[in-house]
């Protein structure tokens, strides 16, 4: 697996299709000539898919979704799967995102169907895992981690691409991300777990760690220097051009 730094741009439901639209034209612009040494994917909403698609294709960034169904042609009103996202030249998808998670209710099962579903139809899922506040106060956010990460991985062999981000919740959308101290343990632990599941072999291969969580320009460096992770999960920072740009950048020089 090409382990160089992998920076995923995660735009939410923040921009109208035509704002979508001019900041992936900006992203062409200014991102390509850093994507030889930074795979920078950029996730629209599932309106966006194809414009943005369209908009990436001559470049080298890569074109993500922000959620997908599971199974295929299957009556689920407002699904969309694997398959329609692999036809429209989605690479990888975010799943089991905690927004998804809290305010629509996603369990670990659905999200395991979702990271089975997308890697038998080679989409990578970008698997999101993290505790609550309350469950880090009161010492529980190992057991939390492991525990979703457990459920997503169920039955998924290996044999596959898969990105794993941790994701503390409080760290989310709020300007306050974990200390790279905090997050080194707790990726440490999510290896270990993956190292109870697979081969050394397959994880070198196919699995990749990155943090989430109010990363921006100038932190990005210290958590690339931790040991496992190999990049971000990156929204409120991804809106901003400028921002988002000196992100990238600073990623092609850690
Ligand atoms: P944020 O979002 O960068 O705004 O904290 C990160 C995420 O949702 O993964």
């Amino acid at each position: 697996m090409d382990k160089k730094p992998l920076i995923i741009a995660n735009w939410k439901m923040n921009l109208l299709l035509n704002e979508e639209v001019g900041l992936a034209k900006q992203f062409a612009v200014k991102l390509e000539r850093f994507a030889e040494k930074t795979e920078v994917v950029v996730c629209p909403t599932h309106l966006g898919l194809i414009e943005v698609g369209e908009i990436l294709k001559p470049t080298k960034l890569i074109l993500g979704a922000q959620d997908m169904a599971w199974g295929e042609n299957w009556a689920l009103t407002g699904g969309v799967s694997a398959g329609m996202l692999r036809e429209a030249g989605v690479r990888y998808c975010i799943v089991g995102h905690s927004e998804r998670r809290r305010n629509l209710g996603e369990t670990d099962d659905m999200v395991n169907k979702k990271a089975l579903s997308a890697t038998s139809h080679g989409l990578t899922p970008i698997i999101c895992v993290g505790e609550s506040l309350d469950e880090r106060q009161a010492g529980k956010k190992e057991v939390k981690v492991i525990s979703q990460l457990k459920a997503a991985l169920k039955n998924i062999k290996g044999d596959q691409p898969i990105v794993v981000s941790y994701e503390p919740i409080w760290a989310i959308g709020t300007g306050i991300p974990a200390e790279p101290s905090e997050v080194a343990l707790m990726v440490e632990l999510i290896h270990q777990t993956l190292v109870d599941l697979f081969s050394l072999d397959l994880i070198m291969k196919n699995f990749r760690i990155i943090y989430g969580g109010s990363i921006d320009s100038g932190n990005i460096g210290d958590f690339l220097k931790l040991r496992y992770v190999v990049g971000g999960l990156v929204g409120t920072a991804s809106l901003n051009l400028e921002e988002f740009t000196k992100l990238v950048q600073v990623t092609k020089l850690s």
